[in-house]
């Protein structure tokens, strides 16, 4: 995997088993209702597509781009929209698919964001969450893996925009960000 990487930390095999499971119970939630998965670009576009492709009941799909103030890699919790929803999730059945929690901030701001615009239901799957991390409460409903607050990427996270297109989530050598 090149030197960049330390270690290889979530495998594809471990990505496709448990988005096999979130997608079982995403399936009985959503029994009979439409639902719609609202991804966040970019990171999410890998497990959004995985994630659609596994579950058994047909969805529709929307994409938002959001971009926090602030420097560097830490998020400000200050959001702006790249590019909103395409459609209108008044009285929809909504989940959000988010490739990593890390502070919180963004989830919290798109999660007031889009309750504001009154849809049936409002949930969030992520298949990342850092808990040591979290500067704000959020209450996920289904998680995919607990994960120490190391460097990660792969599988839609970069750093610089690069190695979003592993199949897996690996740590990435303190020597490449300067750790
Ligand atoms: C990542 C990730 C989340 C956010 C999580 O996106 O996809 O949206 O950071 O961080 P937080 O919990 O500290 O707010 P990023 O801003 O890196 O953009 P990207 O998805 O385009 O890489």
């Amino acid at each position: 995997m090149g030197t960049d990487l330390e270690s290889v930390l979530v495998s594809k095999e471990e990505i496709d088993a448990k988005l096999a499971e979130l997608a079982a119970k995403i399936d009985a939630e959503y029994a009979g209702k439409e639902l719609l998965l609202v991804g966040v670009l970019k990171g999410a576009v890998m497990v959004m597509a995985d994630l659609a492709r596994t579950l058994s009941n047909p969805v529709t799909m929307d994409w938002m781009a959001v971009s926090s103030y602030g420097a560097g890699t830490q998020s400000s919790g200050v959001v702006r929209i790249l590019k909103d929803l395409d459609t209108d999730i008044k009285g929809k059945h909504v989940l959000i698919v988010e490739d990593i929690i890390d502070s919180g901030l963004t989830l919290s701001w798109l999660l007031s964001n889009l309750g504001s615009r009154e849809p049936a239901s409002l949930n969030v799957c992520t298949l990342l969450r850092k808990p040591d991390a979290a500067k704000v409460a959020i209450d996920v409903k289904w998680v995919g893996f607990d994960i120490p607050s190391e460097f990660v990427v792969g599988y839609g996270l970069d750093y610089g925009e690069k190695y979003r297109n592993l199949p897996f989530v690996g740590t990435l050598a303190p020597h490449v960000y300067g750790g």
